[in-house]
């Protein structure tokens, strides 16, 4: 029996399927021993991050403080694993590419900046917040910030500069242009205050 496999059986929790699985980690879904859904971020065997699951929980664990990513259930150094809650929701580029109208966009980017205040409130820069958008999931129109494990409170924190490049002002980017098309072409409003 492996790792995963121990921590599965030592905290009642049965695998229901895997969901991705990248360079550094595995994520699968878990049910527990009262039906509630989980997500296990595992350690890869092959990786050599071996400090992905003290980074990711930690951080976690700060960005909770401030009411931001999925509640964090238990984190294992020994198993490499963090067991988290599960977010029933689509990322953010394929929710954009649904055409939210513009009220619901609106109490989206509302409810994102603030969150990327907070997260700037505390020093914890996330640090992979733009990209393809994968790292913001939206669930009933809002969004939950997920994957911290690159996240640091060394670093400069720039949360929300970063959100107001990858949402309203990178050249030639998709995001850009479609949140342009649904709110107006109005110039955005500068959030970075
Ligand atoms: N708490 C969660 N709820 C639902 N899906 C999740 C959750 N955490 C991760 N995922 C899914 O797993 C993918 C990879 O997780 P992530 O933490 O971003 O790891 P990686 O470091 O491999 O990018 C995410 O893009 C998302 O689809
Ligand atoms: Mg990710």
């Amino acid at each position: 029996m492996n790792r995963l496999e121990e921590f599965l059986q030592e905290n009642g929790l049965a695998l229901i399927g895997k969901l991705s699985k990248g360079w550094t980690s595995e994520v699968f879904l878990v049910q527990d021993s009262e039906g509630r859904t989980l997500v296990l971020k595992a350690l890869r065997d092959k990786s050599n991050r071996r400090d992905m699951v003290a980074r990711e929980a930690g951080n976690l664990k700060l960005a909770n403080s401030v009411g931001v990513g999925p509640r964090i259930v238990k984190a294992d150094t020994g198993a490499n694993v963090v067991a988290m809650e599960y977010i029933d929701g689509v990322p953010f580029s394929e929710w954009l590419g649904t055409n939210p109208p513009k009220n619901v966009l609106n109490a989206f980017i509302d409810e994102l900046y603030s969150q990327a205040k907070r997260l700037d409130g505390i020093g914890l820069d996330h640090g992979q917040l733009a990209g393809r958008g994968h790292n913001i999931l939206v669930r009933n129109g809002l969004p939950v910030i997920i994957d911290f494990e690159k996240a640091s409170t060394r670093r400069k924190c720039h949360n929300v500069k970063v959100l107001d490049s990858f949402i309203f002002r990178s050249q030639n980017s998709a995001v850009v242009k479609k949140i342009r098309e649904i709110l107006g072409d109005e110039v955005p409003r500068i959030k970075t205050d």
